[in-house]
Protein backbone atom coordinates (compact mmCIF):
# COMPACT_ATOMS: atom_id res chain seq x y z
CA UNK A 1 0.00 0.00 0.00
CA UNK A 2 2.90 2.38 0.49
CA UNK A 3 4.54 4.19 -2.39
CA UNK A 4 7.71 2.52 -3.85
CA UNK A 5 9.44 5.39 -3.25
CA UNK A 6 8.82 5.40 0.75
CA UNK A 7 9.32 1.76 0.93
CA UNK A 8 12.58 2.52 -0.74
CA UNK A 9 13.73 5.30 1.70
CA UNK A 10 12.37 3.07 4.88
CA UNK A 11 14.70 0.10 3.63
CA UNK A 12 17.73 2.45 2.98
CA UNK A 13 17.38 3.56 6.78
CA UNK A 14 16.87 0.70 8.31
CA UNK A 15 20.32 -0.46 6.59
CA UNK A 16 21.03 2.79 7.73
CA UNK A 17 20.12 2.27 11.11
CA UNK A 18 21.73 -1.06 11.64
CA UNK A 19 24.62 1.15 12.65
CA UNK A 20 23.47 3.86 14.20
CA UNK A 21 22.79 3.71 17.56
CA UNK A 22 20.68 6.31 18.44
CA UNK A 23 16.99 6.13 18.15
CA UNK A 24 14.08 8.89 19.45
CA UNK A 25 10.89 9.26 20.93
CA UNK A 26 8.81 10.85 18.86
CA UNK A 27 5.03 12.51 19.36
CA UNK A 28 2.51 13.54 17.16
CA UNK A 29 0.12 16.04 18.11
CA UNK A 30 -3.29 15.53 16.05
CA UNK A 31 -2.41 12.05 15.75
CA UNK A 32 -6.30 10.94 15.48
CA UNK A 33 -6.60 12.96 11.92
CA UNK A 34 -6.44 12.38 8.38
CA UNK A 35 -2.85 13.04 8.34
CA UNK A 36 -2.02 12.34 11.93
CA UNK A 37 -3.62 8.18 11.56
CA UNK A 38 -1.50 7.28 8.43
CA UNK A 39 1.55 10.02 9.30
CA UNK A 40 1.62 7.90 13.09
CA UNK A 41 1.89 4.50 10.78
CA UNK A 42 4.67 5.97 9.07
CA UNK A 43 6.78 6.89 11.63
CA UNK A 44 5.84 3.02 13.32
CA UNK A 45 7.89 1.54 10.60
CA UNK A 46 10.89 4.14 10.34
CA UNK A 47 13.83 2.45 12.48
CA UNK A 48 14.61 5.23 13.99
CA UNK A 49 12.22 6.19 15.98
CA UNK A 50 11.94 3.74 19.42
CA UNK A 51 8.71 5.52 20.62
CA UNK A 52 5.68 7.13 19.55
CA UNK A 53 3.50 9.08 21.53
CA UNK A 54 0.27 9.71 19.82
CA UNK A 55 -1.99 12.63 21.31
CA UNK A 56 -5.01 13.89 20.09
CA UNK A 57 -8.31 15.39 21.49
CA UNK A 58 -10.17 12.86 19.79
CA UNK A 59 -9.16 9.39 19.30
CA UNK A 60 -5.64 8.74 19.69
CA UNK A 61 -5.93 5.73 21.95
CA UNK A 62 -7.25 3.90 19.02
CA UNK A 63 -5.38 4.84 16.68
CA UNK A 64 -2.23 3.84 19.15
CA UNK A 65 -3.73 0.40 19.60
CA UNK A 66 -4.60 -0.39 16.19
CA UNK A 67 -0.42 1.28 15.00
CA UNK A 68 1.26 -0.54 18.37
CA UNK A 69 0.42 -4.19 16.38
CA UNK A 70 2.62 -3.61 13.32
CA UNK A 71 6.02 -5.47 13.77
CA UNK A 72 8.64 -2.93 14.65
CA UNK A 73 10.34 -2.70 17.56
CA UNK A 74 8.75 1.08 18.64
CA UNK A 75 6.57 1.33 21.97
CA UNK A 76 3.05 3.30 20.91
CA UNK A 77 1.35 4.92 23.21
CA UNK A 78 -1.83 6.44 22.80
CA UNK A 79 -2.85 9.86 25.33
CA UNK A 80 -6.43 11.25 25.02
CA UNK A 81 -7.34 14.86 25.64
CA UNK A 82 -6.65 15.65 29.45
CA UNK A 83 -3.07 13.69 28.83
CA UNK A 84 -1.20 16.15 26.76
CA UNK A 85 1.56 16.90 29.40
CA UNK A 86 2.16 12.69 29.64
CA UNK A 87 2.05 12.53 25.91
CA UNK A 88 5.44 15.03 25.81
CA UNK A 89 7.09 13.31 28.65
CA UNK A 90 10.76 12.38 27.42
CA UNK A 91 9.56 13.73 24.03
CA UNK A 92 12.66 14.27 21.31
CA UNK A 93 10.47 15.39 18.71
CA UNK A 94 6.79 16.93 18.18
CA UNK A 95 5.00 16.58 15.00
CA UNK A 96 2.27 18.81 14.93
CA UNK A 97 -0.92 17.90 12.42
CA UNK A 98 -3.62 19.51 14.76
CA UNK A 99 -5.93 21.78 13.18
CA UNK A 100 -8.63 21.79 10.64
CA UNK A 101 -7.64 21.03 7.01
CA UNK A 102 -9.12 23.46 4.21
CA UNK A 103 -12.68 22.78 2.55
CA UNK A 104 -13.18 24.11 -1.33
CA UNK A 105 -12.91 27.88 -2.15
CA UNK A 106 -11.15 28.51 1.33
CA UNK A 107 -7.05 29.64 1.62
CA UNK A 108 -4.67 28.21 4.23
CA UNK A 109 -4.45 31.97 5.52
CA UNK A 110 -8.57 31.22 6.03
CA UNK A 111 -7.05 28.61 8.57
CA UNK A 112 -5.79 30.64 10.66
CA UNK A 113 -8.83 31.63 13.52
CA UNK A 114 -8.87 28.16 14.09
CA UNK A 115 -5.74 26.82 14.23
CA UNK A 116 -3.52 29.96 15.30
CA UNK A 117 -5.32 28.83 18.86
CA UNK A 118 -4.53 25.12 18.85
CA UNK A 119 -0.69 25.45 17.81
CA UNK A 120 -0.17 28.11 20.46
CA UNK A 121 -1.48 25.64 22.89
CA UNK A 122 -0.06 22.76 22.04
CA UNK A 123 3.38 24.79 22.18
CA UNK A 124 2.61 26.04 25.42
CA UNK A 125 2.89 22.01 26.22
CA UNK A 126 6.02 21.35 24.54
CA UNK A 127 8.10 24.66 26.49
CA UNK A 128 6.21 23.36 29.65
CA UNK A 129 6.93 19.73 29.61
CA UNK A 130 9.71 19.19 26.98
CA UNK A 131 11.75 22.86 26.09
CA UNK A 132 14.24 20.55 24.15
CA UNK A 133 12.50 18.93 21.74
CA UNK A 134 12.40 19.98 18.10
CA UNK A 135 8.99 21.13 17.11
CA UNK A 136 8.07 20.11 13.41
CA UNK A 137 4.72 22.25 12.50
CA UNK A 138 2.67 21.02 9.73
CA UNK A 139 -0.49 22.40 10.84
CA UNK A 140 -1.47 25.30 8.37
CA UNK A 141 -1.27 28.52 7.54
CA UNK A 142 2.59 27.20 8.16
CA UNK A 143 3.81 30.76 7.30
CA UNK A 144 1.79 31.97 10.30
CA UNK A 145 1.93 28.71 12.75
CA UNK A 146 5.65 28.81 12.48
CA UNK A 147 6.17 32.16 14.14
CA UNK A 148 3.48 31.65 16.55
CA UNK A 149 5.12 28.26 17.69
CA UNK A 150 8.30 30.35 17.92
CA UNK A 151 7.02 33.30 19.81
CA UNK A 152 5.23 31.05 22.66
CA UNK A 153 8.91 29.28 22.88
CA UNK A 154 10.63 32.57 22.97
CA UNK A 155 8.21 34.02 25.45
CA UNK A 156 8.34 30.97 27.91
CA UNK A 157 12.55 31.33 27.49
CA UNK A 158 13.03 28.10 26.08
CA UNK A 159 13.66 28.98 22.36
CA UNK A 160 16.29 27.53 20.76
CA UNK A 161 15.48 28.89 16.54
CA UNK A 162 17.32 25.36 15.33
CA UNK A 163 14.62 23.88 16.84
CA UNK A 164 11.36 24.48 15.06
CA UNK A 165 10.19 23.61 11.60
CA UNK A 166 7.83 24.24 9.22
CA UNK A 167 7.19 21.05 7.02
CA UNK A 168 7.46 21.95 3.38
CA UNK A 169 7.83 18.73 2.51
CA UNK A 170 5.06 18.16 0.40
CA UNK A 171 5.77 21.37 -2.11
CA UNK A 172 9.69 19.58 -2.66
CA UNK A 173 7.33 15.70 -3.19
CA UNK A 174 5.05 17.50 -5.57
CA UNK A 175 7.21 19.30 -7.16
CA UNK A 176 9.48 16.24 -7.74
CA UNK A 177 6.67 14.15 -8.96
CA UNK A 178 4.79 16.69 -11.46
CA UNK A 179 8.37 17.38 -13.03
CA UNK A 180 9.24 14.05 -13.19
CA UNK A 181 5.45 13.60 -15.07
CA UNK A 182 6.51 15.97 -17.58
CA UNK A 183 9.85 14.59 -18.46
CA UNK A 184 9.70 11.28 -18.00
CA UNK A 185 12.20 10.98 -15.40
CA UNK A 186 11.68 9.35 -12.01
CA UNK A 187 10.45 12.04 -9.32
CA UNK A 188 13.46 10.25 -7.22
CA UNK A 189 16.09 11.45 -9.49
CA UNK A 190 14.21 15.04 -10.21
CA UNK A 191 15.12 16.43 -6.74
CA UNK A 192 13.81 20.49 -7.45
CA UNK A 193 14.51 23.01 -4.49
CA UNK A 194 11.49 24.94 -3.37
CA UNK A 195 12.11 28.20 -1.39
CA UNK A 196 9.56 31.05 0.70
CA UNK A 197 6.83 29.97 2.37
CA UNK A 198 4.22 27.23 2.41
CA UNK A 199 1.05 28.81 0.27
CA UNK A 200 0.28 29.81 -3.13
CA UNK A 201 2.80 32.80 -3.83
CA UNK A 202 4.88 32.14 -1.43
CA UNK A 203 6.06 28.61 -2.84
CA UNK A 204 9.12 29.39 -4.73
CA UNK A 205 10.11 26.15 -6.89
CA UNK A 206 13.74 26.39 -8.45
CA UNK A 207 13.51 24.62 -11.56
CA UNK A 208 16.43 25.62 -13.05
CA UNK A 209 18.57 24.01 -10.94
CA UNK A 210 17.29 20.84 -11.62
CA UNK A 211 19.10 19.38 -14.62
CA UNK A 212 15.20 18.40 -15.98
CA UNK A 213 13.59 21.62 -14.97
CA UNK A 214 15.97 23.71 -17.35
CA UNK A 215 14.08 22.30 -20.39
CA UNK A 216 10.77 23.22 -19.26
CA UNK A 217 10.05 26.92 -20.72
CA UNK A 218 7.23 29.24 -21.56
CA UNK A 219 3.74 28.01 -20.85
CA UNK A 220 5.03 24.69 -19.94
CA UNK A 221 7.03 26.41 -17.36
CA UNK A 222 4.51 28.90 -16.48
CA UNK A 223 1.76 25.57 -15.90
CA UNK A 224 3.85 23.69 -13.87
CA UNK A 225 4.77 26.30 -11.48
CA UNK A 226 0.96 27.11 -10.96
CA UNK A 227 0.47 23.48 -10.39
CA UNK A 228 3.23 22.83 -7.76
CA UNK A 229 2.13 26.39 -6.24
CA UNK A 230 -2.13 24.98 -6.29
CA UNK A 231 -0.97 21.40 -6.04
CA UNK A 232 -2.86 21.66 -3.06
CA UNK A 233 -6.39 23.07 -4.18
CA UNK A 234 -6.20 19.45 -6.83
CA UNK A 235 -6.98 18.02 -3.56
CA UNK A 236 -9.09 19.54 -1.85
CA UNK A 237 -11.38 19.82 -5.10
CA UNK A 238 -11.23 16.34 -5.13
CA UNK A 239 -12.29 15.43 -1.58
CA UNK A 240 -14.88 17.90 -1.96
CA UNK A 241 -15.05 19.22 1.39
CA UNK A 242 -13.54 16.07 3.01
CA UNK A 243 -10.48 18.22 3.72
CA UNK A 244 -7.12 18.19 1.86
CA UNK A 245 -4.05 16.60 1.61
CA UNK A 246 -3.63 13.90 4.11
CA UNK A 247 -1.73 10.72 3.21
CA UNK A 248 0.97 12.53 0.15
CA UNK A 249 1.51 14.95 3.82
CA UNK A 250 1.81 12.14 5.83
CA UNK A 251 4.26 10.58 3.90
CA UNK A 252 6.21 13.96 3.51
CA UNK A 253 5.85 14.77 7.03
CA UNK A 254 7.47 11.09 7.36
CA UNK A 255 9.89 12.08 5.48
CA UNK A 256 11.27 15.18 7.13
CA UNK A 257 10.87 13.51 10.32
CA UNK A 258 13.15 10.63 8.92
CA UNK A 259 15.58 13.30 7.79
CA UNK A 260 15.82 15.33 11.54
CA UNK A 261 16.22 11.86 12.90
CA UNK A 262 18.98 10.76 10.82
CA UNK A 263 20.91 14.41 10.88
CA UNK A 264 19.87 14.42 15.14
CA UNK A 265 22.05 10.56 14.65
CA UNK A 266 24.74 12.48 13.45
CA UNK A 267 24.51 11.48 9.93
CA UNK A 268 26.45 14.39 7.80
CA UNK A 269 24.87 15.75 4.15
CA UNK A 270 21.31 15.97 5.19
CA UNK A 271 19.94 18.51 3.39
CA UNK A 272 16.37 19.73 2.94
CA UNK A 273 14.50 22.86 1.68
CA UNK A 274 12.29 23.65 5.61
CA UNK A 275 10.54 26.72 6.89
CA UNK A 276 12.52 27.92 9.57
CA UNK A 277 14.44 31.20 11.54
CA UNK A 278 16.75 32.52 8.67
CA UNK A 279 18.93 35.49 8.64
CA UNK A 280 18.29 35.32 4.32
CA UNK A 281 15.61 38.09 4.09
CA UNK A 282 15.75 39.49 7.98
CA UNK A 283 16.73 42.75 6.34
CA UNK A 284 13.67 43.18 4.42
CA UNK A 285 12.21 42.41 7.77
CA UNK A 286 11.25 38.49 7.26
CA UNK A 287 12.90 36.55 9.57
CA UNK A 288 11.33 32.96 8.80
CA UNK A 289 11.75 30.99 5.24
CA UNK A 290 12.14 28.08 4.13
CA UNK A 291 15.49 27.47 2.15
CA UNK A 292 18.00 24.00 1.82
CA UNK A 293 19.07 23.52 5.34
CA UNK A 294 21.43 21.04 6.53
CA UNK A 295 20.20 19.50 9.62
CA UNK A 296 22.30 17.96 12.43
CA UNK A 297 22.92 17.18 15.75
CA UNK A 298 21.17 20.37 17.00
CA UNK A 299 18.53 20.71 14.79
CA UNK A 300 19.21 23.20 11.96
CA UNK A 301 23.08 23.04 11.00
CA UNK A 302 23.44 25.03 8.31
CA UNK A 303 20.92 27.48 6.20
CA UNK A 304 22.05 27.47 2.99
CA UNK A 305 21.58 30.35 0.53
CA UNK A 306 18.87 30.38 -2.59
CA UNK A 307 22.10 30.10 -5.15
CA UNK A 308 21.84 31.58 -8.67
CA UNK A 309 17.96 32.09 -9.77
CA UNK A 310 16.64 32.82 -13.25
CA UNK A 311 14.90 36.05 -14.06
CA UNK A 312 11.51 33.91 -13.41
CA UNK A 313 12.67 32.86 -10.59
CA UNK A 314 13.28 36.18 -9.38
CA UNK A 315 9.71 37.41 -9.88
CA UNK A 316 8.32 34.71 -8.26
CA UNK A 317 10.54 35.43 -5.35
CA UNK A 318 9.56 39.39 -5.66
CA UNK A 319 6.45 38.23 -5.61
CA UNK A 320 6.41 35.65 -2.55
CA UNK A 321 8.02 37.72 -0.32
CA UNK A 322 4.88 40.81 0.69
CA UNK A 323 2.63 37.57 1.10
CA UNK A 324 5.18 35.68 3.55
CA UNK A 325 6.18 39.01 5.58
CA UNK A 326 2.20 39.61 5.99
CA UNK A 327 1.64 36.04 6.84
CA UNK A 328 4.72 35.98 9.33
CA UNK A 329 3.81 39.36 11.06
CA UNK A 330 -0.03 37.77 11.54
CA UNK A 331 1.57 35.35 13.61
CA UNK A 332 3.37 37.23 15.91
CA UNK A 333 0.72 39.76 16.29
CA UNK A 334 -1.23 36.71 17.67
CA UNK A 335 1.25 35.91 20.24
CA UNK A 336 1.83 39.46 21.02
P1 LIG B 1 -8.15 16.60 10.38
O1 LIG B 1 -9.31 17.46 10.77
O2 LIG B 1 -8.43 15.33 9.67
O3 LIG B 1 -7.30 16.24 11.68
C1 LIG B 1 -6.90 17.20 12.59
C2 LIG B 1 -6.83 16.55 13.95
O4 LIG B 1 -6.40 17.52 14.88
C3 LIG B 1 -8.17 16.01 14.44
O5 LIG B 1 -8.07 14.64 14.79
C4 LIG B 1 -8.48 16.86 15.65
O6 LIG B 1 -9.18 16.18 16.69
C5 LIG B 1 -7.07 17.25 16.08
N1 LIG B 1 -7.03 18.41 16.96
C6 LIG B 1 -7.75 19.54 16.93
N2 LIG B 1 -7.41 20.34 17.95
C7 LIG B 1 -6.44 19.69 18.65
C8 LIG B 1 -5.69 19.99 19.80
N3 LIG B 1 -5.87 21.13 20.47
N4 LIG B 1 -4.78 19.09 20.22
C9 LIG B 1 -4.59 17.93 19.55
N5 LIG B 1 -5.29 17.59 18.47
C10 LIG B 1 -6.20 18.45 18.02
O7 LIG B 1 -7.14 17.51 9.52
P2 LIG B 1 -5.90 17.04 8.62
O8 LIG B 1 -6.37 16.80 7.25
O9 LIG B 1 -5.19 15.97 9.34
O10 LIG B 1 -5.03 18.39 8.59
C11 LIG B 1 -4.40 18.87 9.75
C12 LIG B 1 -3.68 20.18 9.48
O11 LIG B 1 -2.60 19.98 8.55
C13 LIG B 1 -4.55 21.25 8.85
O12 LIG B 1 -4.27 22.48 9.46
C14 LIG B 1 -4.10 21.28 7.41
O13 LIG B 1 -4.33 22.52 6.79
C15 LIG B 1 -2.64 20.99 7.56
N6 LIG B 1 -1.95 20.55 6.34
C16 LIG B 1 -0.66 20.94 6.14
C17 LIG B 1 0.04 20.58 5.03
C18 LIG B 1 1.45 21.02 4.85
O14 LIG B 1 1.99 20.83 3.75
N7 LIG B 1 2.13 21.54 5.85
C19 LIG B 1 -0.60 19.77 3.97
C20 LIG B 1 -1.93 19.36 4.28
C21 LIG B 1 -2.59 19.77 5.42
Amino acid sequence: MFARSALRSLNQSRQFSSSAARQTKVAVLGAGGGIGQPLSLLLKIDPLVSSLSLYDIRGAPGVAADVSHVDTNSEVRGYPADKLDEALEGVKVVVIPAGVPRKPGMTRDDLFNTNASIVRDLAAAVARVSPEAHVLVISNPVNSTVPIVSAVLEKAGVYDPRRVFGITTLDVVRAARFLGGLTGSDPKDTRVTVVGGHSGATIVPLLSQTENGKSITGEAYEKLVHRIQFGGDEVVKAKDGAGSATLSMAYAGATFTHKLLRGLNGEKGVITPTFVKSPLFADQGIDFFSSNVELGPNGVEKIHPLGQLSASEEKLLAACLPDLKKNIEKGKAFVA
